[in-house]
């Protein structure tokens, strides 16, 4: 089961946390994967974990937001038969303390980095079998965070985006669906606590980690394996859902 093997994968973001850990396991499931990545070294850490193992990957610098960078990369590909929409970035604010430069930051890289590579990924898979398409929303989707105004717009949309394309490309056998996890141990919550509650990390850690009914943030691989399900052939009655992986977050909080 949850074989990949003769499958091409795309991952963005796939040099770090989330996005490093679904490259790990679709490689070792069979499938040749390609990193879309920012950062080169980032990128090059995870290719070295996955050929290490025995797997295929490549690497593609790109910022997922320039439309012309991700046309390229995707023609450079040529099939693509799995796109996961990873990348993104955080933001800590509430409505009026937002600025217009960082609601556009985080539209540019949450919002468009994800419409340019649907877009690009859809014209690949068209003209194949069809494919599999995993978009990396947030329980931000579902419910209000406090303090996550410009994110949790970007994921809202990520949500309605998912839904769009799962209806429109029914026909052209594309599944398209999104996951929204809760807190998830990876820089990227190392990097906003640091940045947002200088000295109390530790604390914050604790706090953030208790937010999860469950008691603690979730690892970036069973992330992964949920990743790997729906992206699989053993999910193929599924499209146009999202799964919440979130320690009972959504609904357990209360
Ligand atoms: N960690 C969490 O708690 C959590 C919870 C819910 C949803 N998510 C979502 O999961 C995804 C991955 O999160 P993570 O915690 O693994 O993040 P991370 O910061 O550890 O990794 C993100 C990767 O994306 C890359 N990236 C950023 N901007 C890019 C761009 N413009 N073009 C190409 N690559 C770019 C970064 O270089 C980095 O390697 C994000 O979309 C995030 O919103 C994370």
């Amino acid at each position: 089961m949850f074989e990949l093997t003769g499958k091409k994968a795309v991952v963005t973001g796939g040099g770090s946390g989330i996005g490093k850990a679904i490259s790990i396991v679709f490689a070792r499931q069979g499938a040749e994967v390609h990193v879309i990545e920012l950062s080169h070294e980032a990128a090059a850490q995870t290719l070295s974990e996955i050929e290490a193992n025995g797997g295929k990957a490549y690497s593609h610098t790109c910022d997922v937001s320039k439309q012309s960078q991700v046309r390229e990369v995707f023609k450079s590909i040529a099939q693509v038969d799995i796109l996961v929409n990873n990348a993104g970035i955080a933001h800590v604010g509430n409505l009026e303390n937002t600025s217009e430069e960082d609601l556009d930051r985080i539209y540019q890289v949450n919002v468009k980095g994800a419409y340019n590579c649907l877009q690009a990924a859809v014209a690949s898979m068209k003209q194949h079998s069809g494919g599999a398409i995993l978009n990396l929303a947030s329980i931000a989707s579902h419910v209000g965070i406090p303090d996550r105004f410009a994110y949790t717009m970007s994921k809202g949309a990520i949500h309605a985006m998912t839904m769009s394309v799962a209806k429109d490309y029914l026909g052209a056998h594309i599944r398209c669906n999104s996951i929204s996890p809760a807190r998830v141990h990876t820089p990227f919550v190392d990097g906003f606590i640091a940045k947002n509650y200088p000295g109390q990390e530790e604390e914050m850690f604790e706090k953030l980690s208790k937010t999860q009914p469950i008691g603690r943030m979730a690892k970036p691989e069973e992330v992964a394996a949920l990743a790997l399900y729906l992206c699989s052939d053993e999910a193929s009655f599924i499209t146009g859902c999202d799964y919440p992986i979130d320690g009972g977050f959504i609904t357990l909080n209360n």
